[in-house]
């Protein structure tokens, strides 16, 4: 059986490298290759990851970059027909939400080859994110869904996928996890940025609703200038959030409490992760992995697709007002902590499951 799993952008990176090293053992039965389409391409954003993950490097680079999302897509989808038709695989698997899933899944399903979804079922119920696009139409053709947490089981039950196709296999992203945390303890990046252990906030911030617009990145650069009066902030920004701080003339405005970083690495970032005093955020993938390491986590968003996070673990979904979450983040400083659970099955094996059933079909 030959298998292609695809990436393409940053958060698929942890969600692959597991169900790689997994396979290695299937391989009398199993070719598994990687292809990487491209769609985040500077060394900080992917070969890193590759690198810290022990991710060889890929089979397929497809090298399409950046573009609106039909550009992107559409781009993906002709580049990826050309490889299936070359390779014949017998299985695709896509993972998460991000435009090479949707591109790949729809290019393979055309030409008749199975698709297995890696995250499935999770749903935020808001059609405006373009990742809640891709989840549902990905998940609506794939013939193997992979669920990460109970409400993934609920959501593709009511909307008519059939049981037979649904497997709750827990988390790859916290496979990731667990296997990098021994490695994370000797990073070096407190020292590095000057930071004290459990006294420092971390912010990410990305999402096109947050970003975009001239309005909601200047609101942002308010309230983080003024949680820097309580704390030291440590900010590694994305390309697409640092391109619009440029754009707005914002990008002298934030106070020199806050340590502005390019994107960091997954060792040296799950290390802050682990050590900070809270993260600000507005990943999806970060509200899982605080939750599973305990760290609170404020999420500005109106609505998560990982309700898990919020009932089970220490994620507070704030809502999108900035004097909202600047008022939940004080609350944590001054000790209101929320405690939490690790959701069932986020266990360090949830890449051993998927193979084996992927293996079982195999034969
Ligand atoms: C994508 C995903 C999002 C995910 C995020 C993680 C979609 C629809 N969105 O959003 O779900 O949370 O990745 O990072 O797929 N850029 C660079 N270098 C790079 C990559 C991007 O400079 O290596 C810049 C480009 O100017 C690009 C912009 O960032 O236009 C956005 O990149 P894109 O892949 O379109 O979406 P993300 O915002 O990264």
């Amino acid at each position: 059986m030959k298998i292609i799993t695809v990436v393409g952008a940053r958060p698929n990176f942890m969600k692959v490298a597991p169900i790689h090293k997994v396979f290695q053992r299937y391989k009398k039965n199993i070719i598994h290759l990687i292809c990487h389409t491209g769609q985040h391409y500077d060394a900080n954003m992917s070969d890193i990851f590759f690198k810290q993950l022990g991710l060889p490097a890929p089979d397929f680079f497809l090298g399409v970059g950046s573009g609106s999302h039909a550009e992107q897509t559409g781009k993906i989808m002709i580049e990826f027909e050309k490889l299936v038709h070359s390779e014949k695989p017998d299985l695709i698997i896509v993972v998460g939400d991000v435009n090479s899933t949707i591109a790949c899944a729809l290019t393979a399903q055309k030409l008749h080859i199975k698709v297995a979804h890696i995250e499935a079922g999770l749903r935020s119920y808001d059609r405006n994110m373009p990742e809640e696009i891709n989840r549902i139409l990905t998940d609506a053709i794939s013939d193997y869904l992979f669920v990460t947490e109970k409400s993934g089981m609920v959501n593709l039950r009511k909307e008519g996928i059939s049981k037979e196709k649904i497997f709750f296999v827990g988390n790859c992203m916290i496979d990731s996890l667990v296997s990098i945390l021994p490695l994370a303890k000797s990073s070096k990046i407190l020292e590095e940025l000057g930071l004290n252990k459990g006294k420092f906030i971390l912010v990410t911030m990305h999402r096109p609703s947050n970003v975009d617009s001239e309005q909601r990145l200047s609101g942002l650069v308010k309230m983080l200038n003024s949680l820097s009066l309580h704390r030291k902030i440590a900010f590694p920004i994305h390309p697409r959030t640092r391109k619009n701080l440029g754009k707005f003339g914002l990008l002298d405005k934030l106070n020199e409490n806050i340590l502005l970083t390019e994107p960091i690495g997954y060792i040296d970032f799950i290390h802050l992760l682990e050590k900070s005093e809270l993260i600000l955020t507005d990943s999806g993938g970060i509200q899982e992995e605080s939750t599973y390491l305990g760290t609170q986590c404020i999420t500005l968003r109106a609505s998560t697709e990982r309700p898990s996070t919020v009932r089970e673990g220490t994620n507070q979904l704030i809502g999108e007002e900035f004097a909202k979450a600047e008022k939940a983040v004080i609350k944590v400083i001054k000790g209101k902590k929320k405690t939490g659970s690790i959701p069932e099955l986020w266990d360090g094996k949830a890449a051993e499951r998927i193979c084996k059933i992927l293996a079982l079909k195999a034969n």
